[in-house]
C-alpha cells in the first residue's frame, strides 16, 4: 500500500485526477469506478478542468458506480446515480450510456445486486476505483463486520453513517436505511484502488484502515489485501498516522515515471 500525504483537499484532487487521466491515456476506454460523498469532488473538478482545457481526452471513458441507495424515487437528486451523473458524467462531457450503476429502484434487489456484479465483470471489470472513507472505516457502503469476501449486495446502514450523510437530505429521517453496496470482494477486483480522505473526521480510520490489523470491524483495512492500493491523505486525515515520516520519505524520493 501507498500513502501520500498532500497538502491539501486541492492537492488530493489534482494527484487522483492526474492519475485517471494518465490511466485514460494508456487506456482511452477504461472503466473508471466513481465514489460519492463530499471527499472525491474536488477530482471530478480538476479532471473536469483538463478536459475543458484540452489537456486530457476523456471521451471513451466509461464510469461505473459504487453503491446506491435502495427505495429513493427514480430520480431523486440525491440518489447516487443522479450525483454521478451531476458531478462525474456531465461536467466530462459523456454521455449517460458511458455510465452503469445498480438499481436502488428495483422490486428484485438481491437480483439486481446479481446483475451489477456480472455487468461489472462483462465490462472488463474496474480500472480505477476512488473510494472515500466513512468515519466508522467503510468502503462504498459496506458497513463495521462486512464480510471482506462480500459480493455487491444489499446493507444496513449504521447510524453513524445516516447522521453523516443527512446533510444531504432535509433530515435524517429522509436517509434511507437500505443501500446497494458493490461488496468488499467486489471492490478488491479493481486494478487499482485509490482512496482518497480529507479532514481531522477521518484521521481515526485512516490510521486503522492503513496501520491497524486487516479486520472487517474496519472494513477500508481490506486496501491491505490488494496489490495495488493507494491512500491520499490531506495533512488533517494523515495527522494520527504513525509512519507518517516514512510515507512522506518514500514518496519524495519516488521516481517521477511511477505515477501513482
Ligand atoms: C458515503 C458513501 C461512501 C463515501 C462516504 C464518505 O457513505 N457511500 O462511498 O466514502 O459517504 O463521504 P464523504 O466523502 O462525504 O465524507
Amino acid at each position: 500500500m501507498e500513502v501520500v500525504i498532500v497538502p491539501d483537499a486541492a492537492a488530493g484532487g489534482e494527484l487522483v485526477a492526474t492519475a485517471m487521466a494518465d490511466l485514460l491515456g494508456r487506456k482511452p476506454d477504461a472503466l473508471l469506478g466513481v465514489a460519492t460523498g463530499s471527499t472525491p469532488l474536488p477530482v471530478y473538478r480538476a479532471l473536469a478542468a483538463r478536459v475543458r482545457a484540452g489537456e486530457a481526452d476523456v471521451s471513451r471513458a466509461r464510469i461505473c458506480q459504487l453503491d446506491e441507495y435502495v427505495g429513493l424515487p427514480a430520480g431523486h437528486p440525491e440518489s447516487y446515480r443522479s450525483v454521478v451523473l451531476r458531478e462525474v458524467v456531465e461536467p466530462l462531457g459523456l454521455s449517460p450510456d458511458s455510465f452503469m450503476g445498480p438499481d436502488g429502484g428495483a422490486e428484485d434487489v438481491p437480483a439486481a445486486c446479481a446483475a451489477y456484479d456480472r455487468a461489472l465483470a462483462e465490462a472488463g471489470g474496474v480500472d480505477l476505483q476512488l473510494l472515500g472513507i466513512g468515519t466508522d472505516g467503510h468502503i462504498g457502503f459496506n458497513e463495521p463486520c462486512s464480510s471482506l469476501a462480500s459480493r455487491t449486495r444489499i446493507k444496513t446502514l449504521t447510524e453513524q453513517t445516516r447522521q453523516d450523510n443527512a446533510r444531504f437530505f432535509d433530515g435524517i429521517d429522509d436517509v434511507p436505511h437500505h443501500v446497494i453496496t458493490q461488496g468488499i470482494g467486489t471492490i478488491l477486483e479493481a486494478r487499482h484502488l485509490v482512496l482518497l480522505a480529507t479532514g481531522e473526521a477521518k484521521a481515526e480510520a485512516v490510521a486503522l484502515a492503513v496501520e491497524g490489523p486487516v479486520a472487517a470491524v474496519v472494513p477500508a483495512s481490506a486496501l491491505q489485501l490488494h496489490p495495488h492500493a493507494t491512500v491520499v491523505v490531506d495533512e488533517a486525515a494523515a495527522s494520527r498516522l504513525k509512519l507518517a515520516g516514512y510515507f512522506r520519505a518514500t514518496y519524495a524520493a519516488k521516481p517521477s515515471w511511477q505515477g501513482l
